[in-house]
């Protein structure tokens, strides 16, 4: 299966709240070529529009913890219950190289539907139920910096306007390839 290419900050279809999915005939392989882009970059979780395609869907695949190391499928997801608060650093595939310590709810109580459209509702904590969360706000738009402080981000933002003009570059050659395209 090919891997997509991974957009990066910059990119406005990270800041976009992407859309539910309805039809599930052709998700299985697509699906797949998730997991091989998110296997390719090295990367525990994925969703969709980090390869600018808007859909409310995202994967996880955790390995080298003492956790289930199941590949998972969240589809059309939304946090019903959140409760307690840890820090924690967290990397993002489209923000390469920066890793920012974030604040989220401890446990969470999950609604998702997975590939087999059934509707199901779960708890979870530790590194998946973390995962979840950092996917969860890619599928509405928001990224690791907009959780930290402007202090936070400030240190960073070098770093920032190098990722947003090669995303930008990227995002040109992108449609000039497509012009060409007959
Ligand atoms: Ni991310």
């Amino acid at each position: 299966m090919p891997a997509m290419d991974i957009v990066h900050y910059g990119d406005p279809i990270l800041r976009k709240k992407c859309s539910p999915v309805s039809d599930f005939s052709n998700l299985s392989s697509l699906v797949d070529d998730l997991f091989d882009s998110m296997y390719e970059a090295e990367g525990i979780g994925l969703a969709a529009n980090q390869v600018g395609l808007d859909m409310n869907l995202f994967v996880i695949h955790i390995t080298d913890t003492d956790e289930d190391d199941t590949p998972r499928v969240f589809i059309n997801g939304e946090i019903i219950v959140s409760k307690g608060e840890c820090d924690f650093p967290e990397g993002c595939l489209s923000i390469p190289q920066v890793s920012l310590d974030i604040a989220r709810p401890e446990t969470i109580i999950f609604r998702y539907q997975g590939l087999d459209e059934e509707w199901k509702e779960e708890e979870f904590n530790g590194l998946l139920g973390r995962a979840i969360q950092h996917e969860m706000d890619h599928l509405n738009g928001i990224l690791i910096i907009d959780r930290v402080s402007s202090l936070e981000k400030m240190k960073i933002n070098k770093e920032l306007k190098e990722i947003k003009i090669n995303a930008e570059k990227k995002m040109s050659k992108r449609s000039l390839e497509k012009r060409f395209v007959l």
